[in-house]
């Protein structure tokens, strides 16, 4: 009977120690956790719209949904996969299976350059949950539609099709497409993936930055010369605004380049943004952005969830990449922007806001789109922050 007891209160205990979340991170697993269930109900929502992928949602929290060739497409499959990857549920490893296969005819596409976000965030991260070769061979086609826009000229693929005087648009989050044809250079060993994304990035870094580091949103060239024809934006305030999101692009793009060349002019360059970001006097004190650091309304002005979000997953990485004063700065930031984000100001109530995470998103002030509204890449951002944020404690 003794022995039984010792059984029963010794199960018990190890049940108790296992169940407690490392007390620093467990305001994140509860997070993650609620970020799950809302993910899954949006799953039994989707199943009953055959091809189609989430994308915003009304006031009254209908949800609006794209076709695959929506530049934001790949986003909540790649939701369902990193939350796989927390949680190990073979749900979300159906669903992310499932959705993931609605963007299979994108990697044809060379009409957009967004196809890194497209394809990375969904059959990329559907390839490093399961190393399936029918995904390896979607990105490396992907990669070779995205290659196709690249112009030698002018150092840079084309982001959107020509109008009017703009011959040869580049806008900076194709910063983020660079990271595919990065892991296509590594696993094909074709180095022409790699020499796009190198140049891009360098030709960026020389005609898409103002002496403060803040970044143009658009840049257009001529492709006969390669000659900067506009400096200027499409989606900010103005055209020498600071557009918060492309701000956080640039930040996110330059830290990852960093990580796939070990080039220091990269880390030099998303270490300049971080500075101009954090340091900014338009920052608010819990730091997430206004949508554009130079909006007249501001402090009457929405928010930006998306960018707080791009902004905490890229500090957490480049904090890995800097000494100590600088890593703990960064840190500090990305962790009161994700604590920010969880709570109950930006975390949805389940079932409510169209079954994404995260409230308050600005898509496209100037076209009147989606302001303050669900964005799928704000929740793709997030989850993918906090993942980060758990295994740099952990790795500490
Ligand atoms: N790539 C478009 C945006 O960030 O809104």
């Amino acid at each position: 009977m003794q022995a039984l007891k010792f059984h029963i209160v010794s199960v018990l205990l190890a049940g108790m120690l296992f169940s407690c979340s490392n007390p620093s991170t467990g305001w994140a697993d509860k997070a993650l956790k609620r970020a799950e269930k809302q993910a899954l109900a949006m799953a039994v929502q989707l199943d009953t719209l055959p091809g189609r992928l989430p994308r915003s949602a009304t006031p009254e929290g209908e949800l609006i949904t794209s076709g695959s060739d929506w530049w934001c497409s790949g986003f909540y499959p790649g939701v369902l996969w990193l939350l796989y990857e927390n949680s190990h549920n073979e749900d979300l490893l159906k669903y992310a299976s499932e959705f993931t296969g609605r963007l299979h005819g994108e990697q044809y596409n060379t009409s957009t350059h967004d196809l890194g976000f497209m394809l990375f965030c969904s059959y990329g991260n559907a390839y490093a949950a399961t190393q399936a070769d029918s995904c390896k061979t979607v990105l490396l086609n992907g990669a070779r539609s995205l290659a196709s826009r690249f112009n030698p000229v002018v150092g840079c693929i084309q982001s959107w099709e020509a109008w009017d005087n703009f011959h040869f648009p580049v806008i900076i989050d194709n910063m983020m497409n660079l990271e595919m044809l990065m892991w296509a250079s590594k696993v094909s060993g074709d180095t022409l993936f790699r020499h796009v994304a190198v140049t891009h990035a360098n030709r960026t870094m020389q005609c898409h930055f103002r002496p403060d580091y803040s970044s143009y949103h658009v840049v257009s060239y001529s492709p006969a010369t390669g000659e900067v024809e506009f400096q200027g934006t499409n989606q900010g305030y103005g055209d020498e605004s600071a557009w918060a999101r492309g701000q956080a692009w640039a930040l996110y793009g330059y830290t990852m380049m960093y990580r796939e060349t070990g080039d220091e002019k990269y880390l030099a360059q998303a270490q300049h943004i971080a500075r101009f970001l954090l340091d900014h006097p338009r920052l608010p004190a819990d730091k997430i952005p206004y949508w554009d650091f130079d909006s007249p309304s501001i402090p009457d002005d929405c928010r930006d969830s998306s960018t707080a979000a791009i902004m905490a997953s890229a500090l957490l990485e480049l904090c890995q990449y800097v000494d100590a004063v600088q890593a703990q700065e960064y840190f500090n930031v990305a962790e009161l922007q994700l604590k920010t984000l969880a709570s109950p100001e930006y975390t949805a109530r389940y079932g409510t806001n169209g079954h994404f995470i995260l409230k308050h998103g600005v898509g496209n002030v100037p076209q009147h789109s989606e302001i303050d509204a669900p964005l799928s890449y704000g929740d793709y951002y997030y989850i993918e922050a906090l993942l980060r944020y758990k295994n740099y404690l952990k790795n500490k």
